[in-house]
């Protein structure tokens, strides 16, 4: 029988129980509704609400039932409406009336805001661990390839020489600021709803410090209309989430096309590949794929909360049981791509040879041949038209700047001289560029050491 069986006549229709329902999904918070409710049965009990006995029946109860749950000796009710009232349930089953007592002071609807905030609360710890072990990783591998050059892009074109390690520390900066977002929503999520009760908060005299102190909180949150409606916790998180996937899939993106045989930049291990179910020769980025596709996925958990919120009346409306599903979606595939991607980065192959073939070919030093001009006392812009023209030349007659002979350069100025080939070296151009935040290998190491330090210390 349902809990507000006084007033009603009837049992709920089936279906719509069903449809009502969200234990098929709340399910996963039980830990922390019973950690909850131990945290507001300690309360009462100690504020004199209920009886100390009947407090300690209580979360003697409570605990009972989370072993029972986590060894697998009691199911879940999936005619129950959701983990709240399951949990309730079985408890004034095992306990008798003082079971009964446990909602005192309380509504399920600060009851899901506070699970739902606990859940995170560990979500985004994981999370961040993930990122700094991708971190670790990132910086792993840029120890090794300080020197090894590849073509910096833009529009996809071949611009200008980078090193290996100058490209993974551009992600290194991505995460980090991940890890710092989360830890900054975290920040602001850390508030307790427990007490704000249905909506109104209580005439009871509870003490929403104690609690918050025992589940870890910062403090209660201020208004019990605001407590029980707040989900922006929900969307600032789903959010950054978002930018993680983007992230994620930017790199995802440069993979796939790095281990195509256009490129050929990196072979991907066997255990992070796949075959083709026809084509006998095919190895297929299927993990960098997916990780690129479930970016889609997350923005759409994100846009789901941002649309199910907009326009609610204060303060809980059941439309608000739609953001569990979304969050954990969120939350599930972002850990789900990090746990994939890590080992997969992990047992790449770097072939060198090819992106120095690569950074060899496409002009890469043009920039350093008209600074090179600029050195010598020409205008930037004159410069640039200069080797401009030099490069046509080179593309017409199938040369490279470092296979163009020195008569040749005079044809476009006389101020060239052989010291040109020096310039324009490509490991030159690479090491000279040793301002903040350049690729020369001694910019990069210092870069390396700083987010070292930087794991130490979040
Ligand atoms: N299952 C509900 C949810 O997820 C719990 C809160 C229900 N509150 C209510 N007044 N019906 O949002």
């Amino acid at each position: 029988m349902v809990m507000w069986e006084g007033r009603f006549k009837k049992e709920i229709d089936k279906r719509t129980n069903d449809f009502n329902s969200s234990i098929r999904f709340d399910k996963r918070m039980y830990k922390e509704d019973i950690t909850g409710s131990i945290a507001h049965a300690t309360m009462l009990g100690k504020c004199g609400i209920i009886s100390e006995q009947e407090s300690e029946k209580i979360i003697n109860g409570l605990k009972t039932i989370l072993k029972d749950l986590e060894n697998g000796e009691l199911e879940f009710d999936m005619t129950s409406e959701d983990i709240h009232m399951f949990i309730e349930g079985e408890l004034t089953k095992r306990i008798g009336d003082s079971g009964k007592r446990l909602h005192t002071a309380r509504s399920r609807n600060d009851q899901v805001a506070l699970d739902l905030r606990l859940y995170m609360k560990n979500e985004i710890s994981e999370i961040i661990k993930l990122l700094k072990q991708l971190i670790s990783e990132l910086i792993n591998q840029a120890e090794k390839h300080y020197e090894t050059i590849m073509p910096g892009y833009t529009h996809l074109q071949r611009a200008q020489p980078i090193t290996l390690a100058h490209y993974f520390m551009a992600y290194v900066e991505m995460f980090k600021r991940d890890i710092l977002r989360l830890k900054d929503a975290y920040k602001r999520m850390n508030i307790n709803p427990l007490g704000s009760c249905a909506l109104a908060g209580t005439t009871y005299n509870t003490d929403r410090y104690m609690t918050s102190k025992l589940l870890g909180f910062d403090g209660p949150c201020l208004n019990s209309l605001d407590g029980v409606s707040d989900r922006d916790y929900a969307i600032e998180i789903t959010s950054d989430l978002s930018i993680i996937m983007m992230h994620l899939s930017r790199i995802s993106e440069e993979f796939i096309m790095w281990c195509s045989h256009e490129f050929k930049f990196i072979e991907l291990d066997d255990a992070f590949s796949t075959g083709s179910s026809i084509m006998p020769q095919k190895k297929n980025p299927d993990i960098t794929e997916l990780i690129r596709g479930k970016s889609g996925r997350v923005y759409g958990d994100l846009i789901s909360l941002l649309v199910v919120m907009k326009s609610l009346p204060l303060a809980y409306d059941k439309d608000m049981q739609e953001d569990k599903e979304a969050i954990f979606d969120a939350t599930d595939n972002v850990k789900m791509c990090l746990y994939t991607f890590i080992p997969m980065f992990n047992t790449t192959t770097f072939l060198k040879d090819n992106m120095l073939k690569a950074a060899k070919k496409g002009f890469i030093n043009a920039t350093d041949a008209a600074d090179y001009l600029v050195k010598k006392g020409i205008p930037f812009r004159t410069a640039y038209k200069i080797v401009g023209s030099i490069v046509a030349y080179a593309i017409d007659n199938d040369k490279t700047l470092d296979t163009i002979t020195i008569d040749e350069y005079k044809q476009f100025s006389d101020l060239i001289d052989e010291d040109i080939y020096e310039y324009i070296d490509l490991k030159k151009a690479v090491c000279d560029r040793t301002v903040v935040g350049g690729p020369a290998p001694e910019t990069v190491k210092k870069h390396v050491e700083e987010i070292k330090k930087f794991l130490e210390t979040i």
